[in-house]
Formats: C-alpha cells, structure tokens, sequence
C-alpha cells in the first residue's frame, strides 16, 4: 500500500521543504524585510548543514512563488509585499511578534468545527464513561482530602499518585521504578510539549513515523525541529531504514507512538521493540515512546512496552490516561531516568507549577477501583462494536485499511483521484468530518488517506455519517 522506495527522496525533499519554510519564517518575522539580500546558498547550505543543491532549489521554489527576486550576478533578494493574494495572507495576518507560521494546531482546527457526525476526534464518546460512579468518587475523595482545593500539587505530581503507578507499571509490566522516575502531566501533549521544550533547539533533527499523530508534529516544528521520517507498516518499521537514518543524521529523538498508533492502529513487534532500544543506545538518540491508549486492545492485550527493553535510559515513556479513564482528568505519567526527568519537572514548573491535584486524587482512587475493569471490559467490546460497524458500512466502497486490533481509527487509502481536502470541504457542509492524512505527514502529501475515528459517537449516528460519508464521495 505504501511505497517502500521512497526513502531517501523523502529525506531530500523534506529538507527542501524545511530550508523553504525556513526563509518564509524569518520574512514573516521581519528578520529579512523587502529588499534585503537572502544568505548565499554556500553559506545557508553550511547553516543548516543540507546539501547545497537543496538549498538552490528552495531559493528557486520562492522565487517562482514571488517570495523572492534575483539580481544577475549579485543574488536573491526579498520581494516587496505585492506577492499573489494566498502569499499575502499567509504573511501579514501575523503580527511580527506572534508570527509564527509554524505555531498551529491543525487537527484541533479540524475538531473545532461543529459537526453532528464528529469522526476527527478521536477520544471517546462521553456517554462510554461511568459518570455517576466517577461522580460518586469525586465526593469520596473530598471527604478524604477536605482541603484539597486548597493548595498545590508539587510539580513532579501527586506523592501517592506516583507511588501507585509505579506499582502499576511492576504487576502490569514488570517494570521496577521508583516514584522519582515518574513526572505527572496535564495529558500526553503537555508530555510532548515539555520534551519538545527541553529536549529539542531549532534545526534540530528528529525522526518521526510516517505518518504520525500530528499535534506533535506541530508541537515539534513550534520548536523549530527538522524532520526526518520512517514509514510505519502493519508489520513495523524498516529498521535498517532506522539506522540509516540515525546513523548520517544523529538525530535527538526519535517520537514513536507503537501500540495502536495514531493515525494507523499498527503495533510494532516485539523483536523490533527490543532491536529499537540497542539503535537508541547506538547512536544515542532518545525514543520517546507515546503510549496514550495501552489499555484499548480488542482481543489480546499488545506487546510490553519499548520501556521495558530499556536498562541504559534511552527511552522515556510517555503513558496516558487520559483518554479512556476520564479524559476530563487529563492525567499522564511521564517515566524515564531521574537525569531526563529532572529538567522536565523544571519545564512543568514553569509551564504551570503542577497538574491540579484535584484531578490527580480523582484519578488515583478511581484508577485502583475495581470498577475500572470492568469499565475497560465494557469499553473495549464498545469500541470493536464501533470499528466493525465502520467496516461493514464501508465494505462496498472500495477503500482499503488494515483492520486494526485496538484503538480508536481507521486509516484508510481512498482511490488516487478522489481529491480528499474537496471531500472534506462537502462533507463538513453536510456535518460529517475526518482527518486528512497529509496533516499526519511529516512530508505533507498523503492526499488519499484520512483518519476517521469510530470512538467519539454513537453506533447510530457512525452507521448514518459512515453511509453519507461515502455517498459524498460516490459523486466526486
Ligand atoms: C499518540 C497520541 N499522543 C498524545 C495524545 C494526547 O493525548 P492526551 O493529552 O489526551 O493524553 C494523543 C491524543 O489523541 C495521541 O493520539
């Protein structure tokens, strides 16, 4: 399904696109205004360490674009301010101190829009979750804690929060661990926003799978990152396609979510979860495992962890809760070594002193219930209710997909020439969304995939915007 011999043309041209991106930015900044001359190519090609070659061909794509001006002999100079329509309100709907074309979030600017068959979000249906019993333990919890609006929490997290889950991570993964390794986040993305701030400095590489979640790829460009990708298969990644790549391009880290990925739903191996922690100490690059739904398998739980192959420290774990427990909580537990964590408690810190304590005792006396078993019971055969209903509805439509074995997507190929952004266009005019697979693109192509979550309504109204869905896309 996915072309496998793109490798090193997909290297070159996300680096085209990110020497491109890296002018366009420092114009929007009025770092270069109108008139003012752009570095030679000699001098940006050793700047951002790219082949010379690639840094003449992002100079010849702004000067097709007008972005740019050539002067014979002497260079490329900015163009004034009278660039084709789309170019000007890219640039001046910034203000220069906030101009930041790469500070966006363009999955939650898809779930913002209002829509009755809401398939772009994946999180669950509200109507899932226990909500008179979580209820009931929120009274609980203040007749344990009576005062506990009234202070903070310490910025590592909860004390007895901590302590619980490292217990958790011994009987469920065999995992040793004390409470120091344990940051408590506001959900996974304050988790990957944090690593982002700490561990990443502009041009910066790093590698992420092909696709990937995109709110961490935009989290990652925020910071300025370079990417450099892997495809991910139902079967896993290419490892000797990873080495390569850590190998000539020594990238920081490596972001990786490999149980129930999002967008695909693939789960990467065993073998390759251990091979995986040898590269990371090979050529030092740290893997930031994302495991935001561990819990949301269908038939058989998924492999153990990339963490727990790890002995040096190469890895930090990134285990959320936050989507099948009670997302309203927001709770994740960030895992790794006591000299990766530290710096992470002082980005916490200064980002908001503290997840609220409030939502971290709820969260710890429900999680250690019994009851959350056989609320995960329940969700579990929910969920596979709603993708098999996904399946059977799109059955006729000629799409294909892996069928995935836990999670809360479908990613799905559509035929070459139905042009998805159209699609999505109609089908939000008839109150049906998804996810466009360019946006989880490091490369941004992906034109004919999309996500479409199954999880976030009900078996009737998933039947219904299922059925319009692909009768939108029949007339295309
Ligand atoms: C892979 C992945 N990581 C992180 C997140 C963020 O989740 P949360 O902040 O709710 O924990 C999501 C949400 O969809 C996700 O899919």
């Amino acid at each position: 399904m996915i072309n496998r011999h793109t490798s090193t043309n997909d290297t070159k041209l996300l680096l085209f696109r990110q020497t491109y991106d890296f002018i366009v930015t420092r114009i929007e900044r009025r770092e270069l205004k109108a008139h003012d001359k752009l570095p030679s190519i000699r001098l940006l090609a050793q700047e951002l360490q790219v082949h010379r070659l690639t840094v003449f061909r992002a100079y010849q794509l702004l000067k097709q674009n007008h972005i740019v001006y050539v002067k014979e002999k002497s260079g490329y100079y900015v163009c004034p301010p009278d660039f084709p329509e789309h170019v000007i309100s890219d640039y001046t709907e910034r203000s220069p101190i906030t101009s930041s074309g790469h500070l966006r979030n363009s999955l939650s600017e898809i779930q913002q829009v209002p829509v009755i068959y809401q398939f772009s979000q994946s999180l669950i249906d509200p109507n899932l979750l226990p909500n008179l019993y979580i209820s009931e333990y929120v009274k609980k919890v203040f007749d344990i804690y009576p005062k506990l609006l009234g202070t903070y929490s310490s910025a590592q997290g909860d004390d007895e929060l901590r302590e619980f889950l490292c217990q958790y991570m011994k009987l469920h993964h065999s995992i040793q661990l004390t409470a120091s390794d344990l940051l408590i986040t506001t959900g996974g993305q304050q988790a990957i926003d944090l690593i982002s701030r700490v561990y990443i400095r502009p041009m910066d590489f790093i590698l992420v799978e092909r696709p990937t979640y995109s709110a961490a790829l935009d989290i990652f460009r925020q910071q300025g990152a370079r990417f450099i990708s892997v495809d991910i298969y139902p079967e896993g990644y290419d490892l000797e396609k990873v080495e390569m790549l850590m190998k000539q391009y020594r990238p920081r880290i490596f972001y990786m979510n490999p149980t129930f990925h999002n967008p695909t739903g693939y789960t990467i191996p065993t073998d390759q979860r251990k091979q995986l922690v040898e590269l990371a100490e090979r050529y030092r690059c740290l893997l930031i495992e994302d495991d935001a739904i561990h819990e949301m398998y269908f038939d058989q739980p998924p492999p153990q962890p990339i963490f727990s192959y790890d002995t040096d420290g190469w890895v930090v774990y990134l285990r959320s809760f936050s989507k099948f427990v009670a997302p309203g909580l927001r709770i994740c537990a960030v895992i790794g070594r006591p000299s990766v964590i530290k710096p992470l408690i002082t980005a916490k810190s200064l980002a908001d002193n503290g997840t609220p304590l409030v939502n971290q005792k709820i969260f710890l006396h429900y999680f250690e219930s019994e009851r959350i078993k056989q609320h995960l019971e329940k969700l579990r055969i929910a969920l596979q209710i709603r993708k098999e209903i996904v399946e059977q509805e799109l059955s006729t439509t000629g799409w294909s997909w892996v069928s995935p074995q836990g999670g809360f997507n479908l990613w799905l190929k559509l035929p070459e020439d139905l042009p998805v952004e159209e699609l999505l266009q109609e089908s939000v005019r008839h109150s049906v969304s998804f996810v466009p697979g360019m946006i989880c693109d490091p490369l941004r192509e992906m034109r004919s995939w999309i996500r479409l979550s199954y999880s976030f309504v009900n078996e009737g109204q998933l039947r219904e915007g299922v059925r319009l869905l692909a009768d939108i896309a029949r007339r295309f």
